[in-house]
């Protein structure tokens, strides 16, 4: 495991995502992380590379971050940035390929193939990443929106049932009791 280019990864995306020119906020760098540990969970329950899962799980939404300008396409402006990066740390190339199609496709709004188990461990830990922070959610219906409480449940409960949709059939499964617990609570 590269302990030297995660811990690079973490003190990095941390430093970009408190700079002011973040159009996310911080609440961004506490979505990183939640999609950091959920990936190296799924890679660890699917066999996958985990530094490979690592690597891109910190590295996935680093171009939205870094410019709002490059939101649209941050999938694939993140995987140019990602390669700069880790050929500086001499990083093998076939390893940086890996990392740039986790990134090129961890987004469910864009419809590409995965092909690797890798890539899959990424876009589920993204999905998935709400469900370690609905008390944003609940900021973003009743503060940010303004909702009334019903309101306000609907939303949150979309959202979640949404980004619990978008994961793959094994993930499902994983995750359901989490489901059911979060759901439980938004009754
Ligand atoms: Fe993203
Ligand atoms: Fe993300």
């Amino acid at each position: 495991m590269r302990k030297d280019i995660i811990d690079y990864l973490c003190e990095e995306v941390e430093y970009r995502c408190k700079l002011p020119t973040n159009h996310f906020g911080i609440g961004c760098f506490y979505h990183i992380q939640a999609v950091v540990k959920n990936a190296e969970m799924l890679a660890e329950s699917y066999d996958a590379d985990q530094e490979v899962v690592i690597i891109a799980a910190w590295l996935h939404d680093i171009a939205s971050v870094t410019n709002y300008e490059l939101y649209e396409d941050h999938h694939i402006h993140g995987a140019e940035i990602a390669e700069d990066m880790l050929q500086k740390f001499g990083y093998p190339p076939d390893k940086i390929k890996h990392v740039q199609k986790c990134i090129r496709n961890h987004r469910g709004s864009v419809l590409n193939s995965k092909t690797t188990i890798e890539e899959i461990c990424v876009a589920d830990a993204d999905a998935i990443s709400h469900f370690d922070n609905v008390p944003s959610l609940l900021y973003l219906a009743y503060v940010n929106k303004g909702l009334s409480i019903d309101e306000g449940r609907e939303f949150v409960k979309n959202k979640l049932t949404r980004s619990f949709e978008k994961l793959s059939d094994n993930s499902k499964l994983l995750y359901m009791k989490k489901f059911d617990q979060v759901m439980n609570i938004l009754v």
